[in-house]
């Protein structure tokens, strides 16, 4: 029996087509599948009801039809789930203990589960915008979700069986260079005395500087030097030409460093700059088509549709004949469908940038629309602020950002404490490894557990905790059952053991078995939510679900088909658990 890898999907299409096969649905019925509570069932399909009232027909009827279809059909009608009536007309499934076994049987390690996630995104091609910082500025806190996030949900989809691009939307040609360029030459600084993170400080002290010199100077000379050096950048004036690409390698030198750590690995960088010879493209086509308009001396896109962009209006072409940030992105959309054929674009930034997206996405779909171009599906994941213990966005004590490389520090020398104190026993080399795990993962996981669009609070003691939903203590599950097969001799690669099992049967085991074929229906829902706390909402589930289970049935027994049915499930779950810690960007351990 070959089974399919999400059941919930599987469901969906067998109660479509019996109610297809029904009279009083039609093509308009939604089963409506889902994972139900233990004490109804494993999975209920809601949809009879919603449709009952939509027809003004009798719900108990259309599910009492709906029931003896589906009764004649596999896996009901060979006594592989059953089926009953609940409520109004809800429909309540159980799937037998030997379906469960054959999923467990069948679904066994990471590229398993991928064969069968592949089916969500198979044949699409997605780019993933992030972590795109702006150069010129040491990466703080802030710099941390882009990455972790962006990291995350690109994993995702490319487990769904997308093809992924990660493009680096540097931020590398702002108005920004010409007051640093400016302080620079006032300052006489060699670029090419300091290099790495130390650099980058240096031209982040020069850039405040030339701010306040901006500031002080009343007359607006010091303004006006910064403009005309910026018009020579971007006239190509060879000595800032060349200080704006040190800058810019400067910045990518200390981000490399980071991206490192924190597992990131863009595909292409291709910042704004590169996209400064395609804008003029932009300015005519969207002016051609109508959709551009001169006002003020800068070229604008206006929604009137819209409640707040009828009057609030896109600004593509500045007053000066510049580009922008909103140029630059149309070029870059248009650039991502002939370049690299996206089907969809997924553009990671903090909440601020909404409004930003909103504008872009509906000049691009005109656009597109005017131009008979097919549009990308294009998605902009947003998310809140990380807030100190006292609430407010996080910043040192003195008022001061939290540079990213230090924070990365502190999370494994934190870890590091503890793995001391808890683990004297490991070598220094191993408890260095255990370290960074949890310290990079703890970070991370805090990151993502939370749903996005929400803020959240950053502290140590909760994201390094070993227990409650942190990344130490699903670390610590899943070397839970490393050891258990280490005590037990049985090696975890091999499928050997499996062979003596004898189906699942306690009420522990069927519900851990449950929870594992969960899985995918965890996954489908991050991904198109791109919301990765879903996933992590998951994986606590079933660590949770597997104490249970190992606190009520020993593993190590003496009867060889119950201890063998027993390290098949501890097997599936910690590869479910090593995926979902993969996906998440997070290194597994197979010993804390
Ligand atoms: N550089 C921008 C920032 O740091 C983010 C760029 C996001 N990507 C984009 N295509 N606009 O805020």
């Amino acid at each position: 029996m070959q089974l399919a890898f999400d059941t919930v999907r599987e469901l969906t299409r067998i109660v479509s087509d019996a109610a297809a096969q029904c009279e009083g649905f039609d093509p308009s019925f939604e089963p409506e599948v889902r994972a139900a509570e233990p004490r109804f069932g494993d999975y209920q399909a809601n949809g009879v009801l919603p449709f009952a009232k939509r027809n003004k027909t009798n719900p108990r009827a259309l599910a009492t039809t709906l029931l003896e279809k589906l009764q004649t059909l596999p896996p009901f009608s060979d006594g592989q789930a059953t089926l009953e009536i609940a409520g109004p007309g809800f429909l309540n499934i159980r799937l037998s203990a030997g379906y469960k076994f054959a999923w467990l049987k069948q679904f066994s390690d990471e590229s398993s589960y991928a064969s069968g996630a592949k089916a969500l995104l198979a044949g699409k091609t997605v780019v993933v915008d992030y972590p795109s910082p702006n150069t010129a500025k040491q990466m703080h806190i802030g710099h941390l979700r882009p990455m972790v996030i962006g990291e995350a949900v690109a994993r995702l989809i490319e487990f769904c069986g997308a093809k992924v691009i990660r493009d680096n939307h540097l931020g590398d040609w702002g108005t920004n260079f010409g007051t640093l360029i400016m302080a620079i030459k006032r300052e006489g600084y060699d670029l090419d005395a300091a290099s790495g993170e130390a650099a980058l400080a240096e031209i982040e002290r020069l850039y405040k500087l030339g701010t306040s010199l901006e500031k002080e100077d009343e007359s607006g000379a010091t303004r006006d030097a910064s403009r005309a050096e910026l018009k020579k950048l971007q006239e190509g004036d060879p000595e800032n030409t060349a200080l704006w690409e040190k800058i810019v390698a400067t910045s990518n030198e200390a981000f490399e460093k980071i991206y490192a750590m924190l597992g990131v690995k863009p595909d292409v960088t291709l910042g704004e700059s590169f996209y400064r010879d395609k804008v003029d493209r932009i300015y005519e086509e969207l002016s051609a088509c109508g959709l551009a308009e001169e006002s003020d001396g800068a070229l604008v896109v206006f929604h009137p549709e819209h409640p707040r962009f009828a009057k609030q209006p896109f600004i593509i072409r500045k007053q000066d004949g510049a580009s922008n940030y909103a140029s630059t992105d149309l070029a870059t959309l248009l650039y991502r469908r002939d370049e690299f054929g996206a089907d969809e674009v997924v553009y990671l930034t903090d909440g601020r940038q909404r409004d930003h997206f909103e504008q872009l996405f509906l000049t691009a779909q005109k656009w597109f629309d005017k131009q008979g171009y097919t549009l990308p599906k294009l998605a902009h994941v947003w998310w809140g602020t990380i807030l100190g213990e006292d609430g407010k966005a996080i910043k040192t004590r003195s008022g001061e950002p939290i540079y990213l490389r230090a924070l990365l520090g502190e999370a494994i020398e934190r870890a590091r404490a503890i793995v001391d104190e808890k683990s004297p026993e490991l070598s220094d080399e191993e408890k260095q490894t255990i370290a960074t795990a949890v310290g990079l993962g703890a970070v991370r996981y805090a990151d993502l557990s939370q749903n996005r669009t929400q803020d959240y609070v950053f502290a140590w003691d909760k994201l390094l905790a070993f227990d409650g939903n942190s990344a130490p203590y699903l670390l610590m599950a899943a070397a839970r059952v490393h050891s258990i097969f280490r005590k037990a001799g049985v090696d975890l690669a091999s499928t050997d053991f499996e062979a003596e099992a004898s189906p699942i049967e306690t009420e522990e085991e069927l519900a851990l078995a449950r929870k594992l074929m969960n899985f995918p229906e965890a996954l489908a829902l991050a991904v198109s939510d791109l919301r990765p706390h879903h996933l992590c909402t998951y994986l606590y589930e079933l660590a949770g679900d597997f104490s249970t289970f190992f606190n009520a049935n020993r593993v190590i027994v003496d009867e060889p088909d119950v201890k063998a049915r027993r390290l098949l499930l501890c097997a599936r779950t910690v590869r479910t658990l090593e995926t979902g810690l993969h996906l998440l960007g997070i290194t597994p351990l197979q010993r804390m």
